[in-house]
């Protein structure tokens, strides 16, 4: 059983980690040994709901390495904390479980890959919405050739604010850039990227985005809508936004050339569409874990057992970092942004 320190205890952790986590220790796979947090309410709140030793609760993760021996640590901080909290932890020989982004920069995330790699720990990222049941489904279905070969993903998500951080340090912080790094794209559309990246399965070889801070008084972006070109002629379509009040219909939807799959559509989770038939079906979704944390915790832990790949290292998470600092590369400079981004390796 691994043993592992939380550092961070907001409400991502809160929400998400510590159910995860809970399946995962009542499963035999980790035992959270231990936690940090500057604030006294966040200690409190996520030791009591996962058992932490009231001796083993830090106010800082140095403090925590230098008094645990821990097999992993969980960082899920805001993102400018992220470098230097990784690298540091790097040092001290634990392997790292981070939250994405891995860092606001790509120097930043070069920094972390290398201090990772010289202590020769494990570095994975948290992609967990591959991890969503529905998505596994729909994933698997367009890997299995179920709609042909892919030429269109949209994914798009508006509402009307950021994620707000817990009370107890900054609610805010989101909309910082000096915090962020950036606002919706970086947070919010950091997900759709490395989804879409999975079903065009093809390098992005261009990026064009429009990037604004329409209607929030804040000094990140509000609102990113953001078009690829994949290397197989494909095109996803990524739209965003913290500024839209009344909130917009969420799209998900993949087409190929012998099908479609679509989220959500007649109530169901998902229905994919055979060209072939002219009919729908609606494959129903079935994973171990419905928290997506817990299911990719798990094969990172099952990884660090067997010795095998991490589901998203940080090369990877590299990648997808790539990727958002290409779009606002393209709407800084109003014009389309030639890469070379491999498609994950699935
Ligand atoms: N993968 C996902 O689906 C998902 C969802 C939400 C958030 N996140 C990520 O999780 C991270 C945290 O987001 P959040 O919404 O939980 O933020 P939050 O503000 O609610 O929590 C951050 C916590 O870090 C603590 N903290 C600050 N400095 C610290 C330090 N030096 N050492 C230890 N703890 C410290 C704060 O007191 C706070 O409790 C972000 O990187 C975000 O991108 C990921």
């Amino acid at each position: 059983m691994f043993k592992l320190g939380l550092i961070g205890c907001g409400r991502v952790v809160e929400t998400g980690h510590t159910p995860a986590l809970k399946r995962l220790a009542e499963d035999g796979l980790v035992e959270v040994a231990a936690l940090s947090d500057p604030a006294q309410e966040r200690r409190k709140t996520i030791g009591d709901a996962l058992s932490v030793p009231e001796n083993s609760r830090y106010e800082n993760h140095t403090q925590m390495l230098e008094s645990e021996t821990l097999d992993f640590v969980d960082i899920a901080l805001p993102h400018f904390l992220h470098q230097k909290v990784t690298i540091d932890c790097a040092k001290a020989g634990v392997n790292i479980i981070s939250e994405k982004p891995l860092a606001t920069n790509l120097a930043e995330a070069d920094n972390i890959i290398k201090a990772c790699d010289e202590a020769g720990v494990i570095l994975a990222v948290l992609h967990n919405y591959r991890y969503n049941p529905a998505m596994r489904k729909a994933l698997e279905l367009a890997h299995a050739g179920e709609i042909g070969e892919v030429f269109l993903v949209r994914y798009e998500g508006l509402g009307g604010s950021h994620w707000h951080g817990t009370p107890s340090y900054d609610p805010d912080w989101r909309t910082k850039k000096a915090r962020a790094g950036g606002g919706c794209l970086i947070d919010n559309a950091y997900h759709n990227i490395y989804i879409a990246r999975e079903f065009m399965a093809s390098a992005i070889v261009s990026v064009y985005a429009q990037i604004e801070t329409y209607t929030r008084p804040i000094d990140v972006d509000d609102t990113a809508l953001v078009l690829f070109r994949h290397e197989n002629r494909g095109t996803t379509s990524i739209q965003v936004s913290w500024g839209v009040s009344a909130g917009g219909r969420g799209v998900r939807e993949i087409h190929g050339k012998e099908g479609s799959i679509i989220f959500g559509r007649e109530g169901n989770p998902l229905g994919l569409y055979k060209n072939s038939t002219g009919e729908w079906t609606y494959p129903q979704p079935q994973a171990e874990y419905e928290n997506s944390f817990a299911g990719i915790m798990a094969d990172i832990l099952e990884a660090a057992r067997s010795g095998g790949p991490v589901p998203t290292d940080g090369l990877e998470a590299r990648k997808n970092l790539e990727a958002v600092m290409a779009a606002y590369e393209s709407a800084g400079r109003k014009e389309v942004v030639k890469v070379n981004i491999p498609a994950p390796v699935s």
